[in-house]
């Protein structure tokens, strides 16, 4: 070592270690529980070496740094300065996956007591560096990391992402992305929910009908057209090949995959397949999607041949010691109505028919434990009987249903909807779900489920720990939806599933988040979600309050979408037209948010004619929540809805009172603003007279418009094709002047 290093080495030794606080400085997330700034740097260059005796952790870092930078980093074990260090030491008094990670001018030395550990300190180690370091530098980056000293480890064992592959199927490519996302958060379990009624993606080779057959949806095939897959053939499975390379892939990366098979109720696509482990009834309840015909016989031995078999095939795939087999939302009216099931209520002495999934959930136990592993569930499964203590529950309906499953003695992972579900809207404005709740960054940030319970100290050992999940029925549109609904709320949870209470902080998290991880994620190449702009309107002047103080807010004054040439805000904008102006937040023109308008004044001037409606749809589809009436009332919230699947021929016809003079009339069906239940083929026609039709434009994505050139009597929807939901839904027509 040089005198001069080692003089700087010996300074830096005794310089108190500045305490991490506040605006972090390094704004890491999830952020680690201590962290010591110190003065100076490590810099990275061509003669740094690597060493270390965690040989992935040292490959993967050296392969991102010559990936990103073309710096290579050699592995050397001589070296005694510009090394990197990386080792695995079980007397390092570490905690499971934690790390130690110091770096000085002359060294960065990572230590841990796992591989994981070892993992998840080149994790933060990247954090530090230009992040480039995920993707490609330009040249100009300066290959140097601060001296820090961080001691970190994780405040769960499990800390999960959930994704829905049966509603929209992911190419493989997708979930290796996937699994690097996740694992820079340092989040340590993939739950890969492989089955469901719309798609079943895992090869059973005993049973290749479920993915010859019940993988695929269209007009010809076993499984209806559903959740946007429109008219034509739609699916995919992964082969046992493709999973096995993609569980090592997880692994190295310190992920489990749980797979998840949802059964009893989820499960149309085996039993559309298979039809003799379905009951033998018609089956004709529907299920919470609307599902029907789409339940396992509990009271068939059948069913439990087949389970077993597939069962056996997964373990060897999984070697997870969690196998998830779903038990959630099953309509037990279907037992209620089934021979056999009814038989072994009978046999059973049971009274009801949740009963019947204790019974089966049971049986699951014992398939699953002969393999040496743990069953794990919906919360549904702590009704109807006890369960083995090992069993592990998913809380998912609320907080209160993962507490009760605490309360029972059960292991839980928590999820619930409200703060967890990812397929939840993240503002009233966006596409998704709100059965739930509006789910902000903010409520999945909050999610603690030891702070928000009042557990004894055993009661809080069975809290496993948190999860963000990906339903996938609204993600058909647009592109990488997916990348938007998980990013940037899976930052938050990661930071909930890791960081001590006691360091958390939301607005701190947010300032990390948009100051320095929005250019690690797009350097990741994700592409997530943006706020939008706050807009107001007052005294002739819009006024805009940026989502960051830093935020680069486009728009535009004629009404359509800003875009990366449109001009920047940079203050008060004075108008009197304040309906055609559009905000949107961009990041480096590469993404933005949604855009939006003064949020206190009508943007849209529509007219509201009187209008009257005639379809196709026999009264007795009408779900009374959505009456009609909602449709002839210009509430854009309003719509009407119908439960049946429409075909070739059905029709809505709107007559307006008086023939009404317009520019415009924008059809949208389905559910406002998500498109949800929408027309899949069909076009408009509209009539001046109210006989003679005029064709208008097929229906794009639920949507179609007439520019009519006279005063406009009529406007017929018309389907062509059948829809892919099982229920359609319709609105209110904007007319413009
Ligand atoms: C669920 O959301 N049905 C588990
Ligand atoms: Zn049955």
């Amino acid at each position: 070592m040089k005198l001069k290093t080692m003089l700087a080495t010996l300074l830096l030794a005794m310089l108190p270690f500045i305490s991490f606080s506040q605006k972090g400085q390094l704004n890491l997330i999830p952020k680690p529980q201590s962290v010591c700034i110190g003065s100076g740097k490590f810099v990275i260059n061509g003669n740094t070496t690597i060493k270390g005796n965690s040989d992935f952790a040292v490959k993967y870092l050296s392969d991102k740094i010559k990936s990103s930078s073309g710096i290579d980093v050699r592995e050397s074990s001589s070296a005694l300065e510009n090394f990197i260090q990386i080792d695995v030491n079980s007397q390092s008094g570490l905690k499971r996956e934690g790390y130690r990670l110091q770096i000085t001018p002359e060294y960065i030395k990572i230590e841990a007591n796992d591989n994981a550990g070892a993992f998840y300190g080149v994790q933060t180690l990247l954090q530090l560096m230009p992040a480039s370091v995920y993707g490609e530098a330009s040249g100009w980056e300066k290959w140097e990391v601060p001296c820090v000293k961080i001691e970190d480890y994780p405040r769960f064992g499990y800390r999960g992402a959930g994704l829905d592959v049966s509603r929209t199927f992911f190419p493989i490519e997708t979930i290796y992305n996937f699994i690097d996302w996740i694992s820079y958060h340092k989040i340590n379990t993939f739950h890969w929910h492989l089955t469901d009624d719309n798609g079943w993606r895992v090869e059973i080779k005993k049973y290749p009908l479920l993915t010859q057959k019940g993988a695929w949806r269209g007009p010809d095939e076993v499984l209806p057209p559903s959740y946007g897959s429109g008219n034509k053939r739609y699916g995919g499975f992964y082969t046992q090949d493709e999973i096995k390379k993609v569980v090592k892939y997880a692994s190295d990366r310190n992920i489990t995959i749980i797979p998840e098979i949802d059964m009893p109720g989820h499960s149309k696509a085996v039993i559309h397949t298979y039809p003799e482990v379905g009951c033998t009834n018609e089956n004709k309840q529907m299920s919470v999607n609307g599902e029907v015909n789409n339940v396992w016989c509990v009271g068939n031995e059948k069913s439990y041949i087949m389970i077993e078999n597939i069962v056996k095939e997964l373990v060897a795939l999984f070697p997870s010691k969690m196998i998830h087999l779903g038990g959630d939302e099953v309509n037990m009216d279907n037992w209620k109505s089934c021979p056999s099931c009814q038989a072994l209520m009978k046999k059973m002495g049971m009274k009801e028919e949740i009963e019947l999934l204790n019974y089966f959930v049971r049986r699951m136990e014992k398939i699953v434990n002969k393999h040496g592993r743990v069953l794990v569930g919906w919360d549904e499964i702590i009704k109807g009987g006890d369960l083995q203590p090992s069993t592990v529950v998913y809380g998912w309906g609320s907080m209160k249903r993962g507490a009760n499953a605490v309360r029972k003695g059960q292991p839980t992972v928590f999820l619930p909807g409200q703060y967890c579900y990812l397929d939840m809207k993240q503002s009233e404005y966006e596409r998704g779900h709100n059965w739930a709740a509006i789910v902000t960054l903010d409520s999945t940030y909050k999610i603690d489920p030891i702070k928000m319970n009042d557990f004894t100290p055993e009661q809080e050992k069975l809290v496993l720990g948190v999860q963000g999940n990906l339903w996938c029925e609204l993600l058909d549109r647009p592109a990488r939806f997916m990348e938007y609904q998980f990013f940037p709320r899976l930052c938050a949870l990661s930071e909930a599933g890791w960081t001590n209470p006691e360091n958390k902080d939301y607005d701190d998290f947010y300032f990390r988040l948009t100051k320095t991880h929005y250019e690690r994620l797009y350097n990741m190449g994700i592409a997530f979600r943006l706020p939008f702009p706050n807009v107001k309107y007052e005294n002739n002047t819009l006024k805009v309050k940026l989502p960051y103080d830093w935020a680069v807010v486009r728009y535009t004054t004629d009404g359509t979408e800003p875009s990366a040439t449109s001009n920047i805000y940079t203050g008060d904008i004075v108008t009197f037209e304040p309906e055609k102006f559009r905000f949107a937040t961009f990041y480096r023109d590469y993404n933005k948010s949604i855009s939006v308008g003064a949020s206190n004044i009508e943007l849209y001037n529509y007219i509201t004619p009187k209008v009257s409606i005639e379809s196709s749809y026999d009264a007795e589809y009408t779900n009374n929540r959505f009456p009609v009436s909602n449709i002839t009332s210009y509430d854009f919230k309003k719509y009407w809805r119908i439960n049946r699947r429409s075909q070739a021929g059905d029709y809505v016809l709107y007559t307006f009172e008086q023939p009404v003079e317009c520019s415009k009339i924008t059809v949208e069906t389905g559910i406002p603003n998500i498109t949800f239940y929408s027309v899949t083929d069909g076009y408009v026609e509209y009539s001046y007279n109210g006989k003679d039709f005029i064709k208008g434009e097929e229906f794009v994505y639920g949507t179609a418009v007439i520019e009519p050139k006279d005063r406009v009597k009529a406007v017929k929807i018309v389907f062509t094709g059948m829809s892919d939901a099982l229920i359609t839904a319709f609105q209110n027509l904007k007319i413009e002047k």
